[in-house]
C-alpha cells in the first residue's frame, strides 16, 4: 500500500479502485485542547497518532482556553467551520471557558450516543482486590434530559407562565413554593428510540464479537414515572426485536451499587443522560479512576472522541495527568472508522505499559509524566 501511495503523491497513474481505497484511508480530524488539562493530553495522544504514521491529516486550529486572548472565544468562526468539514474531532476538556465547545459538538452537532468502555488492564491500580476481566460499556443518552444548557431559570418564570398548575399529589401550585429554581427533563420518544436501536445493534454486535449479548437498562421508573417509564417502556418494546439478547433492568440507585460489587457480570449498560454522566465516573474508579476512562461521542454531523474526565484545573501544565483516557479515546476513533486493527495495535501498546509497570504517572501510584507516559506507548507501538 505505501507503494501505491507514494506513486499516487509522485503523480504516476494508480488503478481507479485504489486512488478509491487511498481516500477512504485518509482522514482528517481536528484536535482541540479546551481548558486545564485537556491541552495536554490530547498533545500527548496527537502526538501518538501522528507517530503511527496512518495519513491522517491532524489540525489544531485556535479553540479552548488558549484561544481566548487573541480571539475573545473558546470557539473561533473558523475553527467552528472546520470542525463540521472534519471526519472527527479529538476533544479534551471544558472547565471555565469551553463549555461553548461541549454545546457545539454534543448539542449543536446532535452526538446523542455517548460510548464510555469501562475496561481493566492488567497492572493498573484498582480499589478491587481482583477486576481483571472487568470489560464492560456504559452507554450514555447525550441529548435529552437535564443537561442541554437554557432549560432552567426561576419558579416564578413558571409561576407566571402556568398559574393554575398544580402538583398532582400535593396540590401545590409553582407560586406556593417561594423564590427558587426549576430545571427541566426533556425525554422525548424518538430520543429514547434512537438510543435504543443504537444500544441494541451495540449489544448485538459485541456479542458477534464473543461478549455474552446482555443489556442493562437503568432509570429510576419507580418514582419518575413518565419520563423514566417512557424510557423503560420504549427501551423493552425495542429489545424485543432483538431475541438473541438478555434484557434486565435497574433503578438506578440499585444499578450503582450493582456495579461495584458484580462489574464482571455486566456487559453493556444504557441509560440517560445525569444517570450515565454519575454511573461512568463511578465505574471509571473500579478499573484505575478518571485518568483511565476513554469515550466517544457520535451519532450527528462530526463524530467527537473525549476522555470522561474534566480539565482536573489543579493539575494543569503541570505534566502529572494520566493521559490514558485520552489515548484510548484516539483507539475508539480509529474503532470508529473501521481501522480496526490500528485500534487493537494502539491499545495493545497501553496494555503492554500497564503489564510492564515501570512507567506509571501519579493516580497509579508512580511518578512518571504526562509526557513519560506517551513516550512509553511510543516505544511499545515500536
Ligand atoms: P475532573 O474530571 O476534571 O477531575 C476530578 C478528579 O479526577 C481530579 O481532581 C483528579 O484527581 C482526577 N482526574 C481527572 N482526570 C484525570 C487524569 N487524566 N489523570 C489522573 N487523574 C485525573 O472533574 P471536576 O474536578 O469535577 O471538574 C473540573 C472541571 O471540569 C469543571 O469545570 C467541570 O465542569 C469540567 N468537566 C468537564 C468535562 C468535559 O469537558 N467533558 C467532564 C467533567 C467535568
Ligand atoms: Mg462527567
Amino acid at each position: 500500500m505505501g507503494k501505491v501511495i507514494s506513486s499516487f503523491l509522485r503523480g504516476e497513474r494508480v488503478p481507479g479502485n485504489i486512488l478509491l481505497r487511498i481516500e477512504e484511508m485518509s482522514k482528517r480530524i481536528v484536535v482541540l485542547g479546551g481548558d486545564g488539562v485537556g491541552p495536554e493530553v490530547c498533545d500527548v495522544a496527537s502526538n501518538i497518532l501522528d507517530k503511527m504514521k496512518l495519513r491522517f491529516e491532524i489540525l489544531k486550529p485556535p479553540g479552548g482556553e488558549s484561544a481566548m486572548e487573541k480571539h475573545g472565544t473558546p470557539l473561533p468562526h473558523e475553527t467552528k467551520r472546520l470542525c463540521e468539514e472534519v471526519d472527527a474531532v479529538l476533544f479534551g476538556a471544558a472547565g471555565s471557558f469551553s463549555s461553548p465547545i461541549i454545546n457545539f459538538l454534543r448539542w449543536e452537532m446532535d452526538n446523542y450516543v455517548n460510548i464510555r468502555p469501562i475496561k481493566y488492564y492488567p497492572g493498573v491500580t484498582t480499589p478491587l482486590k481482583d477486576a481483571e476481566g472487568i470489560d464492560m460499556v456504559i452507554l450514555r443518552e447525550n441529548s435529552e434530559g437535564f443537561y442541554p444548557p437554557g432549560r432552567e431559570g426561576d419558579i416564578s418564570q413558571l409561576a407566571e407562565k402556568w398559574s393554575d398548575w398544580r402538583d398532582k399529589l400535593l396540590g401545590r401550585r409553582f407560586q406556593d413554593y417561594g423564590i427558587g429554581k426549576f430545571s427541566i427533563r426533556i425525554i422525548t420518544e424518538q430520543g429514547v428510540s434512537r438510543m435504543m436501536k443504537f444500544a441494541c445493534e451495540f449489544t448485538q454486535k459485541r456479542k458477534g464479537q464473543g461478549y455474552p449479548g446482555k443489556l442493562t437498562l437503568s432509570t429510576k421508573s419507580n418514582v419518575l414515572r413518565e419520563s423514566c417509564g417512557l424510557v423503560q417502556r420504549l427501551a423493552e418494546a425495542e429489545i424485543r426485536r432483538y431475541p438473541t439478547l438478555t434484557y434486565e433492568h435497574f433503578y438506578i440507585d440499585d444499578m450503582c451499587r450493582r456495579i461495584v460489587r458484580y462489574p464482571k457480570d455486566m456487559d453493556v449498560i444504557v441509560t440517560t443522560n445525569m444517570f450515565g454522566d454519575i454511573l461512568s465516573d463511578e465505574a471509571s474508579e473500579l478499573v484505575g479512576g478518571l485518568g483511565m476512562a476513554p469515550s466517544a461521542c457520535i451519532g450527528g454531523k462530526t463524530p467527537y472522541f473525549e476522555p470522561v474526565h474534566g480539565s482536573a484545573p489543579k493539575y494543569a501544565k503541570k505534566n502529572v495527568i494520566n493521559p490514558t483516557a485520552m489515548i484510548l479515546s484516539v483507539k475508539m476513533m480509529l474503532d470508529y472508522f473501521g481501522m480496526e486493527k490500528e485500534g487493537r495495535h494502539l491499545e495493545k501498546a497501553v496494555a503492554d505499559v500497564y503489564r510492564e509497570g515501570k512507567v506509571r504517572t501519579r493516580d497509579q501510584g508512580g511518578q512518571s509524566t504526562t509526557k513519560e507516559f506517551g513516550e512509553a506507548v511510543l516505544r511499545k507501538l515500536g
